[in-house]
């Protein structure tokens, strides 16, 4: 995938993530998630060059926001990794916008379902998922680690 830009506002602009991109994502990732749950540089480096869906989020050259995605044609769902706004860029739109934007490019590779794991101690986030028709569709005990539980949530596409 190239690295044009998805869509732009006042605030930020989406392109695809690159590889030179996974240090400033595993940082942003840290500054979301306790260290324990956020991914590794590897992790990253990984998800930067691989993921069938990998979009950031820049405020004046700097990542703020992203959103990567797997995809399963098998099974025609595609799933999100992670979705991360800059704790000092919330609440305006970007994370909306990261789903908007990975949703369209899920249905776009033919998949009719998104799947995601809800990290229960970020209720934001529940009601993001909430507000776009996720549903939930089950529980995963401990899965961020001991007593950090993930809810499976589920939306049809399309
Ligand atoms: C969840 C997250 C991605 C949302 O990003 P964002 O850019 O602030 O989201 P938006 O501005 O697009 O918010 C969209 C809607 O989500 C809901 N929402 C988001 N943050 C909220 C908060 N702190 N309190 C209440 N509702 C919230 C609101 O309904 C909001 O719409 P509104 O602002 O018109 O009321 C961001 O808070 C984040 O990175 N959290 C930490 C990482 C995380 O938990 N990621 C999800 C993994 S499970």
């Amino acid at each position: 995938m190239s690295a044009r830009a998805f869509a732009a506002t006042s605030d930020v602009t989406l392109r695809a993530a690159e590889p030179r991109d996974a240090p400033a994502c595993r940082d942003l990732d840290r500054r979301c998630f306790p260290p324990e749950v956020a991914y590794s540089l590897a992790g990253f480096q990984v998800l930067c060059a691989e993921s069938a869906v990998r979009i950031i989020a820049e405020n004046e050259g700097k990542v703020v926001g992203m959103i990567f995605a797997e995809a399963d044609a098998e099974q025609g769902a595609g799933l999100i990794v992670t979705v991360d706004v800059d704790p000092a860029h919330r609440r305006r739109g970007v994370g909306t916008q990261l789903m908007d934007e990975a949703e369209k490019q899920l249905q776009a590779l033919g998949m009719r379902q998104v799947l995601l794991h809800f990290y229960t101690p970020h209720g934001e986030a529940l009601r993001l998922y909430r507000g776009r028709g996720y549903v939930l569709k089950g529980k995963l005990s401990s899965y961020y680690g001991p007593g950090r539980d993930a809810l499976l949530m589920v939306k049809t596409l399309g």
